[in-house]
């Protein structure tokens, strides 16, 4: 639980786009330090002027969230400048579609390793740091973020390998809620679960070095890509606003963080399936149409 942020150091991941941006812009406003972190070097750069025109003491690292050791010499690096950090944005994510059995073994490696590992290393390394900050000084109060997606919560159809990667994230995250609270009371975490909203997510292969062609896309991925760029693209909340929800959780010590509390109904439904052992229901339940629409496509010769 932070409330006060002025002078305080946030590290974060994705800050170069969406949430991690909007974020950063938050952080900026709010007089905090920034270490901003992305993988693609001129969203990087642009996020990193715009924070220090805003009067921020940056540190601006390209880092891919996968790769360990990337993320132990980023660790290092925000020791050194700003001492250990007090709100972590575990946050760098990207998604990829298709019917579950179709995803190569690059694919896998791709999601999970930003997805999930990228999570992984943030919370390996930064909270060790916190949590000897904290030992050091009663005053010390830090909080880690960790962004799933309500894809973690929804088994949806045609985007399996996403669903899992962020089903773990959710799981791990819950994790260190409850092993964070049996060491201190000083370190709070939270759980972005966003559902569709406008950023760069659905271009996400910007950022893959041996990213497939259209042409070598299977129909279904094909058709799952235009049916997420359609409903992140028609999203009526803002990143601004979800960045806004993720603060005010900081502030109020609050775990669950939800861009669209309205959509869970449909987790109510799974869980309410789950403990009355009940088969999955069908996903198109409201939108009979397109369920139609889809197995027509993917059935068709
Ligand atoms: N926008 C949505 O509808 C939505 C819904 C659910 C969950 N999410 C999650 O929100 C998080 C943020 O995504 P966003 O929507 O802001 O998308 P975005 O594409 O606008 O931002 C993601 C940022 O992560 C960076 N990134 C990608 N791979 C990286 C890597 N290997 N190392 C470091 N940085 C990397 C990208 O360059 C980009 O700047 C992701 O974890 C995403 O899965 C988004």
């Amino acid at each position: 639980m932070i409330q006060d942020f002025s002078g305080k150091t946030a590290v974060l991941t994705g800050a170069g786009s969406g949430f991690g941006l909007e974020c950063a812009r938050i952080g900026a406003a709010r007089g905090m330090n920034l270490v901003l972190v992305d993988v693609q070097q001129d969203a990087l750069d642009r996020a990193a002027a715009e924070a220090e025109a805003a009067g921020a003491q940056v540190l601006a690292r390209k880092v891919d969230v996968a790769s360990a050791t990337e993320m132990e010499a980023l660790a290092a690096a925000v020791e050194e400048r700003f001492g250990a950090p007090h709100f972590v944005f575990n946050n760098a994510g990207v998604g990829a579609g298709g019917l579950v059995w179709e995803n190569s073994v690059a694919d896998w490696e791709w999601v999970l390793g930003v997805d999930l590992m990228g999570v992984v290393h943030g919370v390996r390394l930064f909270t060790p740091m916190m949590l000897e900050a904290a030992a050091k000084d009663p005053s010390y109060r830090g909080h880690i973020t960790n962004t799933a997606s309500m894809a973690g919560l929804l088994t949806a159809p045609n985007m399996g390998i996403y669903n899992a990667a962020k089903a773990a994230v959710v799981s791990l995250t819950e994790t260190l809620y409850q092993d964070l609270s049996l060491v201190t009371d000083q370190i709070g975490a939270s759980l972005l679960l966003p559902y569709f909203v406008p950023t760069g997510i659905t271009s996400s292969e910007r950022n893959r070095p041996d990213a497939p062609g259209n042409e070598q896309l299977t129909k279904a991925q094909l058709i799952g890509q235009a049916m997420s760029n359609k409903a992140v693209s028609s999203g009526k909340v803002t990143a601004a606003e979800v960045a806004h929800k993720v603060f005010d959780a900081i502030s109020a010590n609050q775990f669950y963080v939800f861009s669209h509390p309205k959509a869970l109904g449909n987790v109510q439904s799974r869980m309410e399936n789950i403990v009355s052992i009940t088969n999955p229901a069908d996903p198109f339940l409201a939108r009979p149409e397109i369920g139609a629409k889809l197995r027509e496509q993917l059935r068709a010769p």
